[in-house]
């Protein structure tokens, strides 16, 4: 089926108060990865790419591979941008047939953000395609933070409300505990957050930092309104351990095929793993 929109999933995540993996892709592995097994797990998934990875493979590369790749597959896919930070990248990738957009203007402050994303939302929507928006500032793994500090570092409850009705963004990204990157002691969700912004405006809120998240508390999470869960750290390990493991017990093979192919079986086991924890198993349709 032709790719979907990030509105499309999420809408129906939010029906079935379940939420959809938004799993970063580098490499034609890993977009072969998430593409089988969500065909497998009759599930709807999200691919995304960074700019770091657009630059990295290339837009055209990238684009074309999620289209060949999802494009005939039995189940809906959205492709996505992970934190679009520039305004000329977020709408090259709406020109060349990405579904939906992240517009990450969490460096600005919260007036100038919301400026920014709402332009960005006017463009996207004209174009059939979703945004997702940040307000506060989700960053990586500071586990040297003290409470205080820690608690400064969420966003308030009444800049969310107000970002998300100002802006009009089809899913919403807040700081509300996690980070990016690999968790030295686990994350403490401020779950009364997610809880306020959801109830209060219905938003589908994203978790980022998805990776090392305890299930009970992703499960949590996902009861209170968040639809969408990133994962990209978990991913990596999953290849690179795999990829390693390959190059020790074959010191001489030189195909590729046979070092990157159990990397892909291993992204594959991981995804499986993330989709049912999720619960967005047999909800493609
Ligand atoms: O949130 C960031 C994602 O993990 C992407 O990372 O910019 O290194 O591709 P990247
Ligand atoms: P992790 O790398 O911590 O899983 O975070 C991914 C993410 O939030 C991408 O936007
Ligand atoms: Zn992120």
């Amino acid at each position: 089926m032709p790719l979907v929109t990030l509105r499309q999933l999420l809408d129906a995540a939010e029906a079935g108060g379940y939420a959809v993996g938004a799993f970063n892709a580098n490499n034609m592995e890993i977009v072969q990865a998430i593409v089988e097994t969500a065909e497998e797990l009759e599930s709807p998934v999200i691919i995304q790419a960074s700019q770091g990875a657009i630059k990295y493979a290339g837009l055209d590369m990238i684009t074309a591979m999620v289209h060949a790749v999802a494009g005939q597959a039995k189940v809906p896919v959205a492709l996505h941008l992970d934190h679009g930070t520039d305004f000329n990248t977020v709408i090259a990738c709406i020109r060349r047939g990405f579904t939906s957009v992240m517009f990450d203007g969490s460096r600005y402050d919260k007036e100038e953000n919301i400026a920014r994303t709402r332009e960005i939302v006017k463009i996207a929507h004209a174009a059939g395609v979703s945004v997702e928006g940040e307000i506060g500032k989700i960053g990586g793994v500071e586990d040297d933070i003290v409470v205080d500090e820690r608690e400064a570092l969420l966003t308030p409850v009444e800049d969310a409300i107000e970002f998300y009705r100002a802006t009009g963004v089809d899913a919403l990204a807040m700081a509300f505990g996690t980070a990016h990157g690999h968790y030295k002691l686990p994350p403490k969700l401020a779950f009364d957050r997610i809880e306020a912004v959801h109830r209060e405006t219905g938003a589908y809120l994203v978790m980022h930092g998805g990776s090392g998240v305890p299930d009970e508390d992703v499960k949590k999470a996902i009861q209170l309104g968040v639809r969408k869960i990133n994962v990209d750290t978990e991913l990596r390990e999953a290849f690179v351990g795999a990829l390693r493991q390959a190059l020790q017990e074959k010191p001489g093979e030189i195909d590729p095929r046979k070092l990157l192919g159990p990397a892909r079986e291993a992204v594959k086991a991981k995804l499986r793993e993330k989709m049912t924890l999720f619960g967005s198993v047999g909800q493609a349709r």
